[in-house]
Protein backbone atom coordinates (compact mmCIF):
# COMPACT_ATOMS: atom_id res chain seq x y z
CA UNK A 1 0.00 0.00 0.00
CA UNK A 2 1.06 3.36 -0.71
CA UNK A 3 -0.36 6.05 1.75
CA UNK A 4 -0.66 10.00 2.60
CA UNK A 5 0.36 10.24 6.06
CA UNK A 6 -0.34 13.51 7.84
CA UNK A 7 1.08 13.32 11.21
CA UNK A 8 0.94 16.29 14.26
CA UNK A 9 4.59 17.11 14.90
CA UNK A 10 4.91 20.04 18.25
CA UNK A 11 7.95 19.81 20.15
CA UNK A 12 6.75 20.36 23.47
CA UNK A 13 4.37 20.63 25.68
CA UNK A 14 4.50 24.67 25.18
CA UNK A 15 5.89 24.84 21.46
CA UNK A 16 3.16 24.90 18.51
CA UNK A 17 1.99 22.23 16.30
CA UNK A 18 1.64 21.44 13.09
CA UNK A 19 0.53 18.47 10.92
CA UNK A 20 3.34 17.30 8.54
CA UNK A 21 2.73 15.63 5.55
CA UNK A 22 4.56 12.26 4.79
CA UNK A 23 4.14 10.28 1.60
CA UNK A 24 4.42 6.50 2.82
CA UNK A 25 4.75 3.57 0.74
CA UNK A 26 4.85 -0.39 0.14
CA UNK A 27 3.17 -0.75 3.25
CA UNK A 28 2.32 -4.45 4.06
CA UNK A 29 -1.19 -5.03 4.77
CA UNK A 30 -0.82 -7.01 7.45
CA UNK A 31 1.17 -4.61 9.58
CA UNK A 32 -0.47 -3.01 12.75
CA UNK A 33 -0.72 0.63 12.50
CA UNK A 34 1.95 1.17 15.28
CA UNK A 35 4.67 -1.11 13.07
CA UNK A 36 3.46 1.15 9.95
CA UNK A 37 4.64 4.36 12.36
CA UNK A 38 7.56 2.67 13.15
CA UNK A 39 8.43 2.05 9.29
CA UNK A 40 7.89 6.03 8.97
CA UNK A 41 10.06 6.39 11.52
CA UNK A 42 13.05 4.27 10.29
CA UNK A 43 12.81 5.85 7.53
CA UNK A 44 12.84 9.88 8.67
CA UNK A 45 15.75 8.72 10.29
CA UNK A 46 17.40 7.05 7.62
CA UNK A 47 16.83 10.68 5.91
CA UNK A 48 18.04 12.32 9.10
CA UNK A 49 15.33 13.72 9.98
CA UNK A 50 14.05 13.44 13.46
CA UNK A 51 11.43 10.56 14.05
CA UNK A 52 7.50 10.74 15.47
CA UNK A 53 7.37 10.40 19.10
CA UNK A 54 4.84 8.03 20.27
CA UNK A 55 3.41 5.96 23.24
CA UNK A 56 3.79 2.13 23.13
CA UNK A 57 4.57 -0.90 25.37
CA UNK A 58 2.19 -4.36 25.03
CA UNK A 59 1.51 -3.54 21.55
CA UNK A 60 -1.36 -6.27 22.27
CA UNK A 61 -4.37 -4.41 23.91
CA UNK A 62 -3.08 -4.55 27.48
CA UNK A 63 -1.53 -1.05 28.96
CA UNK A 64 -3.57 1.71 27.37
CA UNK A 65 -0.47 3.80 26.42
CA UNK A 66 -0.79 3.76 22.16
CA UNK A 67 -4.03 5.67 21.96
CA UNK A 68 -4.00 8.52 18.77
CA UNK A 69 -6.59 10.33 17.09
CA UNK A 70 -6.51 8.11 13.53
CA UNK A 71 -8.90 10.47 10.98
CA UNK A 72 -10.55 12.30 14.15
CA UNK A 73 -11.69 8.79 15.65
CA UNK A 74 -9.69 7.96 19.05
CA UNK A 75 -7.85 4.76 18.10
CA UNK A 76 -9.26 4.69 14.46
CA UNK A 77 -12.28 3.38 12.69
CA UNK A 78 -12.57 0.19 13.87
CA UNK A 79 -14.88 -0.90 16.56
CA UNK A 80 -13.64 -1.74 19.91
CA UNK A 81 -9.73 -2.54 18.89
CA UNK A 82 -7.18 -0.56 20.42
CA UNK A 83 -4.32 1.28 18.09
CA UNK A 84 -1.37 -1.07 18.43
CA UNK A 85 -4.37 -3.88 17.41
CA UNK A 86 -5.36 -1.59 14.51
CA UNK A 87 -3.81 -3.39 11.11
CA UNK A 88 -3.33 -1.90 8.06
CA UNK A 89 -5.65 -3.56 6.30
CA UNK A 90 -8.70 -1.36 7.43
CA UNK A 91 -7.17 1.29 5.05
CA UNK A 92 -7.24 1.39 1.12
CA UNK A 93 -4.16 1.61 -1.00
CA UNK A 94 -4.02 5.54 -1.35
CA UNK A 95 -5.42 6.63 1.71
CA UNK A 96 -4.60 9.94 3.27
CA UNK A 97 -4.57 9.15 6.86
CA UNK A 98 -4.18 12.25 9.45
CA UNK A 99 -2.97 11.10 13.11
CA UNK A 100 -3.26 13.47 15.83
CA UNK A 101 -2.49 13.30 19.89
CA UNK A 102 -6.08 12.41 22.01
CA UNK A 103 -7.35 16.12 22.06
CA UNK A 104 -8.44 17.05 25.69
CA UNK A 105 -7.44 20.00 28.11
CA UNK A 106 -6.83 17.02 30.66
CA UNK A 107 -3.97 15.43 28.69
CA UNK A 108 -1.42 18.27 27.60
CA UNK A 109 0.81 17.22 24.92
CA UNK A 110 4.30 16.26 25.73
CA UNK A 111 5.40 15.80 22.20
CA UNK A 112 3.94 14.97 18.78
CA UNK A 113 1.04 12.28 19.30
CA UNK A 114 2.50 11.51 23.51
CA UNK A 115 0.21 13.13 25.77
CA UNK A 116 0.31 13.26 29.65
CA UNK A 117 -2.80 11.13 30.80
CA UNK A 118 -1.82 11.39 34.63
CA UNK A 119 -4.81 12.80 35.55
CA UNK A 120 -6.05 9.41 35.40
CA UNK A 121 -3.55 8.10 37.72
CA UNK A 122 -4.54 10.59 40.27
CA UNK A 123 -8.44 9.05 39.80
CA UNK A 124 -6.91 5.96 40.77
CA UNK A 125 -4.51 7.13 43.52
CA UNK A 126 -7.83 8.67 45.25
CA UNK A 127 -9.45 5.11 45.48
CA UNK A 128 -9.10 2.78 42.95
CA UNK A 129 -7.63 -0.15 44.93
CA UNK A 130 -8.44 -2.32 48.03
CA UNK A 131 -6.34 -1.58 51.04
CA UNK A 132 -6.64 -4.75 53.11
CA UNK A 133 -4.59 -7.86 52.91
CA UNK A 134 -6.69 -10.27 50.92
CA UNK A 135 -4.41 -13.07 51.61
CA UNK A 136 -3.73 -16.20 49.42
CA UNK A 137 -6.68 -17.19 47.04
CA UNK A 138 -9.58 -19.16 49.08
CA UNK A 139 -11.96 -21.87 47.93
CA UNK A 140 -14.01 -20.80 44.87
CA UNK A 141 -16.99 -21.74 47.28
CA UNK A 142 -15.67 -19.62 50.36
CA UNK A 143 -17.05 -16.24 48.89
CA UNK A 144 -19.89 -17.25 46.60
CA UNK A 145 -20.48 -14.20 43.68
CA UNK A 146 -23.39 -14.77 41.49
CA UNK A 147 -21.87 -15.36 38.48
CA UNK A 148 -23.49 -11.76 36.74
CA UNK A 149 -21.92 -10.00 39.27
CA UNK A 150 -18.67 -11.58 38.70
CA UNK A 151 -18.50 -10.99 34.90
CA UNK A 152 -19.53 -7.33 35.34
CA UNK A 153 -17.14 -6.69 37.35
CA UNK A 154 -15.03 -8.68 34.62
CA UNK A 155 -15.78 -5.72 32.11
CA UNK A 156 -15.42 -3.60 33.85
CA UNK A 157 -12.07 -4.55 34.75
CA UNK A 158 -11.29 -4.32 31.46
CA UNK A 159 -10.63 -0.89 30.70
CA UNK A 160 -7.12 -0.33 29.79
CA UNK A 161 -6.69 3.16 30.94
CA UNK A 162 -6.06 4.48 27.79
CA UNK A 163 -7.98 7.84 27.79
CA UNK A 164 -9.96 7.55 24.86
CA UNK A 165 -13.53 7.98 26.36
CA UNK A 166 -11.52 11.61 27.43
CA UNK A 167 -10.69 12.24 24.05
CA UNK A 168 -14.34 11.22 22.56
CA UNK A 169 -16.14 13.36 24.78
CA UNK A 170 -17.38 16.68 23.95
CA UNK A 171 -17.22 17.64 27.53
CA UNK A 172 -13.72 16.37 28.12
CA UNK A 173 -15.36 14.02 31.01
CA UNK A 174 -13.95 11.15 32.72
CA UNK A 175 -16.78 9.09 33.79
CA UNK A 176 -16.32 6.22 31.97
CA UNK A 177 -12.72 5.51 33.35
CA UNK A 178 -13.60 6.45 36.63
CA UNK A 179 -17.14 4.30 36.59
CA UNK A 180 -15.24 1.27 35.36
CA UNK A 181 -12.32 1.47 37.63
CA UNK A 182 -14.78 2.24 40.55
CA UNK A 183 -17.12 -0.50 39.94
CA UNK A 184 -14.65 -3.55 38.97
CA UNK A 185 -13.98 -3.47 42.52
CA UNK A 186 -17.64 -1.94 44.00
CA UNK A 187 -18.83 -5.11 42.58
CA UNK A 188 -16.87 -7.53 44.70
CA UNK A 189 -17.43 -9.10 48.17
CA UNK A 190 -13.53 -7.84 48.70
CA UNK A 191 -14.35 -3.95 47.66
CA UNK A 192 -17.33 -3.45 49.88
CA UNK A 193 -15.14 -2.28 53.11
CA UNK A 194 -13.83 0.98 51.59
CA UNK A 195 -16.66 0.46 48.64
CA UNK A 196 -18.48 4.42 49.96
CA UNK A 197 -15.11 6.09 50.84
CA UNK A 198 -13.25 4.73 47.70
CA UNK A 199 -16.51 6.80 45.41
CA UNK A 200 -16.47 9.91 46.72
CA UNK A 201 -12.96 9.87 46.39
CA UNK A 202 -12.41 8.83 43.07
CA UNK A 203 -15.37 10.80 42.34
CA UNK A 204 -14.08 13.99 43.60
CA UNK A 205 -10.88 13.68 42.35
CA UNK A 206 -12.05 13.24 38.94
CA UNK A 207 -13.99 16.18 38.84
CA UNK A 208 -11.18 18.06 39.22
CA UNK A 209 -9.51 17.16 36.44
CA UNK A 210 -12.23 16.38 33.68
CA UNK A 211 -15.81 17.84 32.86
CA UNK A 212 -19.24 16.66 33.51
CA UNK A 213 -21.04 13.97 31.62
CA UNK A 214 -24.24 14.83 29.59
CA UNK A 215 -24.97 11.24 28.42
CA UNK A 216 -23.62 11.81 24.77
CA UNK A 217 -22.44 8.51 24.40
CA UNK A 218 -18.77 8.80 22.50
CA UNK A 219 -16.85 7.34 25.09
CA UNK A 220 -18.77 3.72 24.84
CA UNK A 221 -18.45 4.33 21.17
CA UNK A 222 -14.16 5.00 21.46
CA UNK A 223 -13.69 2.61 23.80
CA UNK A 224 -11.36 -0.20 22.81
CA UNK A 225 -12.74 -2.33 25.52
CA UNK A 226 -16.35 -2.02 24.52
CA UNK A 227 -17.18 -0.98 28.43
CA UNK A 228 -20.93 -0.05 28.91
CA UNK A 229 -21.91 3.54 29.85
CA UNK A 230 -24.17 1.55 32.57
CA UNK A 231 -21.54 1.58 35.06
CA UNK A 232 -21.39 5.13 34.71
CA UNK A 233 -25.48 5.28 36.00
CA UNK A 234 -23.61 2.30 39.32
CA UNK A 235 -21.28 4.90 39.69
CA UNK A 236 -23.65 7.80 40.40
CA UNK A 237 -26.31 5.70 42.25
CA UNK A 238 -23.11 4.99 44.33
CA UNK A 239 -22.37 8.50 44.53
CA UNK A 240 -25.86 9.26 45.74
CA UNK A 241 -25.43 6.52 48.49
CA UNK A 242 -22.40 7.62 49.58
CA UNK A 243 -23.15 10.66 50.26
CA UNK A 244 -26.06 10.04 52.70
CA UNK A 245 -26.00 12.12 55.98
CA UNK A 246 -26.56 8.66 58.19
CA UNK A 247 -25.51 5.76 56.34
CA UNK A 248 -25.96 3.34 58.92
CA UNK A 249 -29.87 4.41 58.39
CA UNK A 250 -29.41 2.42 54.93
CA UNK A 251 -27.19 -0.21 56.33
CA UNK A 252 -23.62 1.06 55.45
CA UNK A 253 -21.16 1.71 57.37
CA UNK A 254 -20.08 5.50 58.50
CA UNK A 255 -16.63 6.79 57.40
S1 LIG B 1 -13.17 3.23 29.72
FE1 LIG B 1 -12.44 2.46 27.70
S2 LIG B 1 -11.81 4.32 26.61
FE2 LIG B 1 -11.93 4.86 28.77
S3 LIG B 1 -9.88 4.57 29.61
FE3 LIG B 1 -11.00 2.63 29.94
S4 LIG B 1 -10.53 1.38 28.14
FE4 LIG B 1 -9.94 3.48 27.59
S1 LIG C 1 0.47 -0.59 23.28
FE1 LIG C 1 -0.52 -1.40 25.04
S2 LIG C 1 -2.65 -1.18 24.61
FE2 LIG C 1 -1.65 -0.56 22.78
Amino acid sequence: MNLTLRVWRQDGPTAGGKLETYPITEINEDMSFLEMLDVLNERLIEAGHEPVAFDSDCREGICGTCGLMINGQPHGPQRGTATCQLHMRKFRDGDEITIEPFRAASFPIMKDLIVDRSPLDAIIEAGGFISADTGAAQDANMIPIPKPVADASMDAAACIGCGACVAACPNNAGQLFTSAKLNALNLMPQGQAQRWDRTINMVERMEEFFGSCTNHGECEEACPKEISIDFIAYMNRDYVKATMKNRKLIGQTTP
